[in-house]
């Protein structure tokens, strides 16, 4: 078993052998703090990462590294309880080799979510944001030989989040009270955080919340021709004002991804209930 396609071919062969087969409609991906969302999806089935061949092993704070097979909103999905960074070492191939495994499966939609800093000024602690377009300082994970079996040497970026889950999303955030913002990530190599006048010539290049992931996990999926959705949790402001004593170390990062993954689960739960 020598490429790429055999090993994603035997990871979701592998991941259908212990789910009875069943076609996910949706593939989740889980970020920092967020995987609490996985506790709802009924009549799960849970596959550490060590058990699926081919995948790496998820080494991130806040991160699980489980696959979780079951029902949310009523329909088949499939969650990453932990995603893999470029930062941590790994290659681009093996960041966004799950997306391709899950794809395989048969997913239709893919909704990621992320702990985020917030540039934008209107931007505050535990805001949740609509992604509605990015900005990509990370390597592109599509270099190298071009994987024809899932689309084509240059996919369209133009309509990579999904408008129509967007509106969806702000008609059931309205249902449930929930307030929403929307903006542009960018994603950065990391793993340092941003100086204060990285932050301020992010802003100015049109960034409203940075962070170190989704971005290539995204391509890979409008690659393959999957319809994306995506949420980042903002977990510290980064208005670049900061007061002389202020630390940006990330311990409040996953705190504050916590407290929002309630309102991200029944936000999610109700979007994925209306598709089809
Ligand atoms: N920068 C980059 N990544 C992040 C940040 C940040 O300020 N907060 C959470 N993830």
């Amino acid at each position: 078993m020598n490429s790429l396609y055999e090993k994603i071919s035997a990871a979701a062969d592998y991941v259908k052998g212990r789910t009875g087969g069943k076609i996910p409609l949706t593939g989740i991906i889980l970020g920092s703090g967020l995987g609490n969302l996985g506790d709802s999806i009924e009549d799960k089935t849970i596959i550490p990462y060590r058990e699926i061949p081919g995948f790496a092993v998820s080494t991130a704070i806040g991160h699980k590294g489980n696959l979780i097979t079951g029902r949310l909103g009523g329909k088949d999905v499939i969650a990453m309880q932990g995603r893999f960074h470029y930062y941590e070492g790994y290659s681009m191939e093996e960041v966004t080799f799950p997306v391709r495994v899950l794809k395989k499966l048969g997913i239709k939609y893919l909704f990621v979510s992320n702990a985020a800093g917030g540039v934008n000024f209107d931007f505050k602690l535990g805001d949740i944001m609509v992604i509605k377009d990015h900005i990509n300082m990370l390597p592109n994970p599509l270099i190298g030989k071009n994987m024809d079996e899932f689309g084509p040497r240059f996919p369209d970026m133009t309509h990579t989040y999904d408008r129509k889950i967007i509106s969806m999303a702000f008609g059931a955030a309205s249902d449930l009270g929930i307030v929403l913002k929307e903006g542009v990530y960018l994603a950065g190599t990391g793993p340092s955080y941003e100086t204060p006048s990285e932050y301020k010539f992010f802003r100015t290049i049109g960034a409203d919340a940075i962070g170190m992931s989704t971005i290539p996990e995204v391509i890979v999926a409008r690659h393959s021709g999957l319809r994306v959705f995506g949420v980042s949790v903002i977990t510290n402001e980064a208005h670049d004002d900061y007061a002389p004593d202020y630390v940006n170390n990330g311990d409040e990062v996953v705190k504050v991804a916590d407290a929002a993954a309630k309102k991200l689960t029944l936000l999610f739960t109700d979007i994925i209930k209306g598709l089809e």
